[in-house]
């Protein structure tokens, strides 16, 4: 066992910082083990703070020397520990001038100043500047930087945030560079790249008339496929112009690949970091998901200038602030682009997947914590996906225009400053004359409400009786829980699926949204001339639950028809996953399973109906999405039931999926868009499904998909469907698609990630022995992931091996990368984290994995915290 406890870090500690650091100045002599980083901070003491000691961040640093105001301080008059320098007596301005070493090329963290293939950059959010030089490491401590680069000229870009002011060349073949960024920031923007890359340039004349340069530094050789990224970066610009009135505010925007990284990507103060899969592309490496999350992350990225640079957070309790604000923003740009219903659809999937899990498991959080060990660990769904949610709620609330209106008031209000999540509603509750302190439930409560929604209609009154209920199950350390205010957008279809128009309030409309912020609620609608099909949470227009009264009829009646798009492909999840647990829980319906292949038939003849969409509808609910519903989950019953609605899908629809397969496809050349991209799921969805019934001319047809394919989607599209399938065709694709594509690493991650996904028995131990393959590599976190966090997440029926050993494999895993990697390790621990939810007999043998880590040590704080967190309390107990 560990011998000290890690103590938590609470909200409630707040303190505001005892210094201020106006300006600093870094100097960094790069040397691959033995960097040099002089600093130099100038430093006043804050208001109120009198008689505090300078207490600054710093790990895995060398001290070589400290001095205030030009003396060198002696070893008496400072003390050094691992995680602080504390100087107990300075005066109330002063200069610090401090020098360390780092080792950059041993920092397998990838946090701090590491090395990725060659090059130096740097990760810094939540807390890795600390680990370059001392610091008061929050981000509340906002600073002017200058930057001084100096390195051997095989390091041939220099780069830091804001504007470049000086290079030349020095003697012994080194050359160096100066950076000034003139927008005062917390340490965690701070961002340093230095190496050889290639770059793809640009230009864009923003809203005010000013040109900006645009630069994408990739790998040599790789600039061709930065051009969707640039174009991505382009539209996401003039966007937030167009939207929210913001312009970008220096003259040069970088981004930096790099393949060695954390996350998915950095918004450092004019100096993006991304990971290399969220940034490069081509039709012949890259699928159109990849497309699709390049766009948005690209985004999500360029829109943190404003919200998360130029405002940031006071404190790291307040994350959502920035990510949930940011998510919702790149999710109206991707549904500008690519269509509204299909990217709500595609957000909401996300979010069941992998917030409400997280809301239902030992590891629910409110999306504004008010406690932790590692921030690391709360860059969560929850924060981030349910974060968004709240605010697309408030602006169900409020209304469009007094939205835009409290953005408007938060920037001028906020602009230059750390703030709080509280600030940040207090601009909407301003501006819209709401009271908007119940709303904040959202914030504090974690967990998913339940909504039940029951109805009567009378048709001599014409009227028709909504009662809503909400409730919302205890989570850890929140054991009773308050009501929320859920809006909850509802229409009426009558019983030919037509829309009924109705009353409210004595207005006549199409559509209303009931807002329920007590308990229970009861609302009349009026004028309601027909017996009424209700379709209720239309958009999704609250994250939670809904339980209704409605019968399997109304939900065909919606399917059909129902205008609204999100409701209609979630009449079909729904009856798919009553078809599919019923089975599980050994009572097939197999009257229901015909009547439902037949409504999907008639769904996918609709020539009306966009390709993308239709895409949506015939992907049945996932395994783990369907473990959810069923307590306690038994993944060996879901797998089976739901194989069994897809084999009767691909036997009743075979033509129709054979007709859209070969009528899908494409002649001519590529084009990346929506459309297209929606073609191509289509038509792949229809393969896949045809898979579920592997007879020999379905691999025939999968075999010539691959071999056929002219791009990247079409080329998974065969290879996952020769893998369902199984056999010798599999084994030669699969090889051959190695043989093709091993020097590209992108491409090799979904190699990996496909064996992974594999529900064939032999999975588990074709997963194990590729941990040994040559291209195997753990201490990347893109190919760890797609093998071990595919395998563990996306292969239920494999990973819950009756044995364990999916346990022991991932438990095994997870204690060597923490050895070096402990955010990436971190992320590995959620899946067993869910032990509660399975049957005892799996659930047992997780929990005993859970035990054998904890026990560990060494373990990092990262680690620890998760699995005791898992371990411990039990919400709903
Ligand atoms: N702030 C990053 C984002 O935009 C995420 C991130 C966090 C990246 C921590 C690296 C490290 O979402
Ligand atoms: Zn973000």
């Amino acid at each position: 066992m560990r011998t000290e406890t890690p103590q938590p870090i609470r909200l409630s500690d707040y303190r505001p910082p005892a210094f201020l650091i106006d300006k600093v100045e870094l100097t960094f002599d790069l040397q691959p083990n033995t960097t040099r980083v002089k600093a130099r901070l100038d430093i006043r003491r804050n208001e109120g703070m009198a008689g505090e000691p300078l207490k600054l961040n710093g790990e895995r640093l060398k001290l070589i020397s400290v001095a205030v105001d030009g003396r060198k301080l002696g070893e008496g008059e400072r003390s050094v520990g691992p995680e602080f320098l504390t100087v107990a007596e300075v005066p109330d301005a002063f200069a610090l001038e401090t020098e360390v070493e780092i080792d950059p090329e041993n920092n397998k963290a990838l946090e701090g100043l590491y090395m990725s293939g060659g090059r130096f950059c740097t990760q810094c959010e939540a807390e890795g500047f600390r680990k370059i030089t001392y610091w008061p490491d929050r981000p509340d401590v906002l600073s002017r930087f200058t930057v001084r680069i100096e390195a051997d000229a095989k390091f041939q870009h220099l780069l830091s945030n804001g504007n470049l002011i000086e290079r030349g060349e020095l003697p012994g073949g080194r050359h160096f560079a100066v950076w000034n960024d003139p927008f005062p920031k917390p340490c965690y923007l701070f961002a340093l790249v230095a190496g050889e890359l290639d770059v793809l340039e640009d230009k864009l004349v923003t809203m005010s008339g000013r040109t900006v340069d645009l630069r994408i530094y990739v790998d040599t050789g790789m600039a061709p496929r930065a051009a969707y990224a640039m174009d991505a970066l382009k539209r996401s610009m003039k966007w937030d112009e167009e939207t929210f009135g913001r312009e970008y505010d220096l003259d040069l925007f970088m981004i930096v690949a790099v393949r060695d990284f954390n996350f998915g990507a950095m918004e450092n103060k004019g100096l993006n970091i991304f990971n290399s899969s969220l940034l490069l592309a081509n039709p012949e490496t890259a699928t159109d998901m990849d497309y699709e999350r390049i766009e948005s992350v690209v985004a999500h990225e360029y829109f943190h200038n404003w919200t998360g640079d130029r405002i940031t957070c006071r404190d790291w309790f307040q994350l959502c602030l920035k990510e949930g604000l940011t998510v919702f923003r790149d999710q109206s740009f991707s549904a500008d682009m690519r269509g509204h219903a299909v990217q709500r659809i595609k957000d909401v999937k996300a979010l069941r997947a992998r917030q409400f899990a997280e809301d239902q498991g030992p590891l629910a959080h409110p999306v504004r914590p008010s406690s932790y060990l590692k921030i690391d660990n709360f860059y969560t769904a929850t924060i981030y996906e349910k974060g968004a949610e709240v605010i697309r709620m408030l602006k169900t609330l409020i209304g469009a225009e007094a939205f835009r209106a409290g953005m408007d008031l938060y920037f001028e209000r906020w602009d230059g400053h750390a703030t709080t999540v509280e600030e940040f509603i207090k601009c909407f509750a301003e501006v819209s004359n709401h009271d908007l302190t119940a709303f904040f439930t959202w914030y504090e409560q974690a967990g998913t409400p339940r909504v039940r929604l029951a109805s009567r209609y009378d048709p001599a009154k014409r009227t028709l009786d909504l009662e809503l209920a909400q409730q919302t199950p205890p989570t850890p350390g929140q054991p009773t829980k308050t009501a929320a205010t859920i809006p909850v957008r509802v229409g009426l279809l009558d019983q030919d699926g037509r829309t009924q128009a109705f009353e409210r309030d004595g207005e006549a409309v199409d559509e209303t949204v009931i807002v329920l912020d007590a308990a229970k609620a009861k609302v009349r609608l009026e004028g309601v001339d027909r017996p009424p099909v209700i379709s209720a949470l239309r958009g999704f227009s609250a994250p939670v639950v809904l339980e209704s009264d409605a019968e399997p009829k109304d939900r065909y009646i919606l399917l059909a028809g129902d205008p609204d798009l999100f409701n209609r492909w979630e009449a079909g999840q729904e009856l798919a996953r009553e078809l599919i647990l019923s089975r599980a829980k050994g009572r097939p319906d197999d009257v229901g399973e015909e009547r439902f292949a037949e409504a999907m038939g008639r769904a996918l003849a609709d020539q009306a109906a966009d390709p993308a969409f239709k895409a949506l509808l015939l992907s049945l609910p996932s395994e783990p999405d369907l473990a959810l519903a069923l307590q306690p989950a038994d993944p060996a019953a879901i797998h089976e039931a739901r194989e069994a609605l897809r084999l009767r899908l691909a036997v009743h629809l075979a033509e129709d999926l054979r007709r859209l397969h070969s009528g899908l496809q494409e002649s001519g050349e590529f084009s990346a868009d929506a459309a297209a991209a929606g073609r191509r799921a289509l038509r792949n969805a229809a393969l896949e499904l045809l898979a579920a019934n592997p007879r020999a001319e379905t691999a025939e047809l999968a075999d010539g998909h691959y071999r056929g394919a002219g791009n990247m989607t079409d080329a998974m599209g065969g290879l996952n469907a020769l893998m369902l399938i199984g056999g010798p065709e599999y084994e030669l694709a699969l090889e051959d698609f190695y043989t093709r594509w091993k020097s590209e690493p992108l491409v090799v991650d979904k190699w990996f990630a496909l064996q992974a996904r594999d529900p064939d028995e032999s999975a588990l131990g074709r997963v194990m022995g590729l941990t040994a393959h040559p291209a195997f590599d753990a201490k990347n976190p893109n190919r760890l992931r797609a093998l071990v966090a595919t395998f563990a997440n996306f292969n239920p029926v494999r990973f819950h091996d009756p044995s364990g050993a999916g346990y022991r494999f991932l438990a095994d895993q997870i204690l060597a990368v923490d050895r070096y990697n402990p955010m990436t390790a971190a992320r590995l621990v959620d899946v067993l984290g869910a032990w509660r939810r399975y049957i005892p007999e799996l659930g047992q043998l997780m929990k005993a994995e859970l035990e054998r880590i904890a026990k560990a040590d060494p373990l990092s704080k990262n680690v620890f915290e998760l699995v005791t967190r898992s371990l411990g309390e039990d919400g709903a107990g």
